[in-house]
Parts: C-alpha cells; sequence; structure tokens
C-alpha cells in the first residue's frame, strides 16, 4: 500500500531548524568544526533550586499519576502563574478561569489555532515572523495573511499595512515582542493601539511574549493584559523556557480571555493530559524563588550581543544593539541573498546563522544569530568572522 499523508503536511514551509540541521550535518561530515548559531536554546543551566524541586517532586508516587487538575494545570501552578504576572506587570488574572498551565508556548499557540480557526479563516501572521505561527494556522485549515514588519518602523507592526478587507475577514493575529526574529521590544502605546485595532476589526489577538524578560539597556517588556479592555480580545502565552532556562522542561502558560483559555482547556483535554505535576512544582519553585538567575544571565547575553554587534558593524554593515531577545538580526551586504550568504559564511568559517527569509520574504535582508551559545564557542566564531571580514563584506558583488 502506498501510504498518502495528509495534504495540510505539503502545506506547511519546510520547517527552518530541520534545514539548518541538515546543512550543520553535511558541513560536519567534510570535517568542518561548525558553530552554530542556529537555533535559540539557552546553553546556561536551569537553576539548581528549581532542579532540586523536580528531584523532590519526582520522588512522591502521587506525582506518578495523570497530573493534578490535568490538561488545566495545577491550581497551585496557577496561583504561582498570578502572582508572578502581579508582581511582574501589575496584571490581575482569574487563577481559575483566565490562566492554563501549557506544555511550552509553542503549544499554546498551536492549540488557540485549533480552538478558533475553522477552514476558511484568516489568520494574520507578521513577515518576518516566528515560523510556527503558519504551521498551527495551516493545521487548523486557515488562510495566512502576512503582514509587514518594517525596519523604519522600529519592527512594529503599523495596522495601516493591514488592508481593510483582511482586518474585516481576519479573525486572529499573531504578535510578539520582544520580537523573534527582529529583537525588537513593543512600548506599552504600541499594545494600546494593537487593541484598539483588535476591538475595532473584531480580531483576536495571540501576544506570544515568552522573551519578556530578556531585554536590555533598562528597556522592560509589557504584558498586552497591562492594556485596558485586552482581556475582551487577547491571550497571553508565556514560558519558563526562556528565564529560567527550562527549554527542555516544556511547561508555560496562557493569560487572558476567558472564551479563549476555556477554547484551549477544551483543545487540550482532547489532545494531551496536561503537563507532568512533578514539573509544575519545579516550575512554582521558579517563579516563587529567588529570581538571580535572570539578571545573571542578562549580563552574559549583554556581553555576547555587544561582541557580536562590534564584530558586524566591522564588516561595514549597519546594526543597533538588540533591545531584547537573545537573537542579533543582522543585515547583510546589499543585494545578496540570505540563502547564500549563509553558505558562504558557512564554506568560509564553518559558523551557521539563520537566513532571515526563513522567517518570510520580508526577512530577506538579515540574517539572524543566536547568543544561547557558550561564550568560548561564540568568541571562536565571531573571531572566524573578522578574520575573512573583507571576503563577506564583498559578498554582495558576487552574487547580484
Ligand atoms: C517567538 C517564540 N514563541 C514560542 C517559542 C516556543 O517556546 P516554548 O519553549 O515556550 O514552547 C519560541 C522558541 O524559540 C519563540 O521564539
Amino acid at each position: 500500500m502506498e501510504i498518502q499523508k495528509a495534504e495540510r503536511l505539503s502545506k506547511l514551509p519546510p520547517y527552518l531548524y530541520v534545514a539548518i540541521r541538515q546543512k550543520v550535518r553535511e558541513a560536519q561530515a567534510r570535517g568542518v568544526d561548525v558553530i552554530s548559531l542556529g537555533v535559540g536554546d539557552p546553553d546556561l543551566p536551569t537553576p539548581r533550586h528549581v532542579v532540586e524541586a523536580l528531584a523532590k517532586a519526582a520522588a512522591d508516587p502521587a506525582n506518578h499519576q495523570y497530573p493534578t487538575g490535568e490538561q488545566k494545570g495545577m491550581p497551585a501552578f496557577r496561583r504561582a502563574v498570578a502572582a508572578w504576572y502581579a508582581r511582574r506587570f501589575g496584571v490581575t488574572v482569574d487563577p481559575e478561569t483566565e490562566v492554563l498551565a501549557l506544555i511550552g508556548s509553542k503549544e499554546g499557540n498551536h492549540h488557540l489555532a485549533l480552538a478558533l480557526l475553522d477552514p476558511a479563516d484568516v489568520a494574520i501572521v507578521p513577515d518576518p515572523g516566528y515560523p510556527a505561527y503558519i504551521a498551527s494556522a495551516v493545521f487548523a485549515g486557515a488562510e495566512v495573511v502576512r503582514a509587514p514588519l518594517r525596519r523604519e518602523n522600529g519592527f512594529l507592526l503599523d495596522f495601516a499595512d493591514v488592508p481593510a478587507d483582511v482586518a474585516r475577514r481576519a479573525k486572529l493575529i499573531w504578535l510578539s515582542y520582544p520580537n523573534n526574529p527582529t529583537t525588537a521590544v513593543a512600548p506599552l502605546e504600541f499594545l494600546e493601539r494593537a487593541v484598539a485595532w483588535a476591538r475595532q476589526n473584531d480580531v483576536v489577538i495571540a501576544y506570544d511574549h515568552p522573551y519578556s524578560e530578556i531585554t536590555f539597556d533598562g528597556i522592560r517588556s509589557h504584558s498586552i493584559l497591562e492594556v485596558d479592555g485586552a482581556k475582551d480580545v487577547a491571550v497571553e502565552f508565556n514560558s519558563l523556557s526562556k528565564p529560567y532556562n527550562m527549554t527542555g522542561w516544556r511547561i508555560g502558560m496562557a493569560l487572558g480571555a476567558r472564551p479563549l483559555i476555556a477554547g484551549i482547556d477544551q483543545v487540550k483535554e482532547n489532545t494531551d493530559s496536561g503537563q507532568w505535576s512533578a514539573v509544575q512544582y519545579a516550575a512554582i519553585a521558579a517563579l516563587e524563588g529567588p529570581q538571580d538567575v535572570i539578571a545573571r544571565d542578562l549580563a552574559i547575553y549583554r556581553r555576547r550581543r555587544d561582541l557580536v554587534v562590534a564584530t558586524w558593524r566591522s564588516l561595514g554593515l549597519d546594526l543597533e544593539p538588540p533591545q531584547g531577545t537573545f537573537y542579533v538580526w543582522a543585515p547583510i551586504p546589499e543585494g545578496t541573498k540570505s540563502m547564500d550568504f549563509v553558505s558562504r559564511l558557512l564554506d568560509l568559517t564553518g559558523v551557521m546563522v539563520t537566513p532571515g527569509i526563513g522567517y518570510g520574504s520580508r526577512g530577506e535582508g538579515f540574517v539572524r544569530m543566536s547568543l544561547s551559545v557558550p561564550d568560548d564557542r561564540l568568541n571562536e566564531a565571531m573571531a572566524r568572522i573578522a578574520k575573512v571580514r573583507d571576503q563577506l563584506a564583498t559578498t554582495a558583488v558576487g552574487s547580484r
């Protein structure tokens, strides 16, 4: 029998990280010592008190059963999330009806699409943007319309760039700041504009906020729930992955509009049984325990950021230091295709970065470099780039 996979799989854009891993494997097979600045995944460890909380909870047979509170998350976890949001953003949410535990924020984004979108509904995804949003919309059968994030607007979406008929037809818009890949951070006024636009056009906002704690130079990220009326139209996704170095633990949270929380809960009820209680206990320890890990990591990322920015500027390319996330969104020589630049960089230096085109057509002209790489490897990568600076700076000439 010839097995035919569902058509929806063929509608997915090629998953960027899979293509990158393949390129890295090929170079390694040629004997190249590849330094990958591709994937954003903290190299720094989870705080010890969090690991200890997991070990303790794992030893308790009560936690060997289906999770307490099932897919919704333990009441204690939801209360800890609500308290963290109150402390951090001054936002009040009801842990019973406005908070949900997630198996990472990616899971929440995906299940929101299934809860909200019917075939032929329109979902707006910023361009450039995190590729998983498109996949989630495609799985729900929805039509994806891209909305441009322009450098001249600081990569904040200009709602005038969403045509009136798209705004009328759209049911969902994804917004995410601090932004992957552009590194922009949104001021509160932008979030106010977003909520006003969403209310006016009856569009739900999925505010993906997993980098809320990763900002620099005194800039702080805002929750969209700080905006009056946001709870009528928005759901915010956050995660312990980035601030507490817990990407592998798969624990995050959704907060916001009750019908959206209830909808995601309903999808989860029929899909997964929630995150393991022991991981939720560990997450409570992270949210309620000492927070010094965040400041310590930010100092490390800032040092790395400054090194990468200085190296890039030495190529003669114009780059402002990122305001947030642990990425650098770096322009490449004019006229160069990002995929060509990435291949050339890999050939010349063994350093792998992500081509901007992987985030949408408006990502062309940029590459993304991740700062979640150990210092010695990042230093080595930047030293290799600096050595071939002249060849890289002239890449454009050959590829026009
Ligand atoms: C914008 C964005 N959203 C969501 C995620 C997924 O994070 P989590 O580990 O919480 O699922 C990532 C991870 O890189 C991301 O960049």
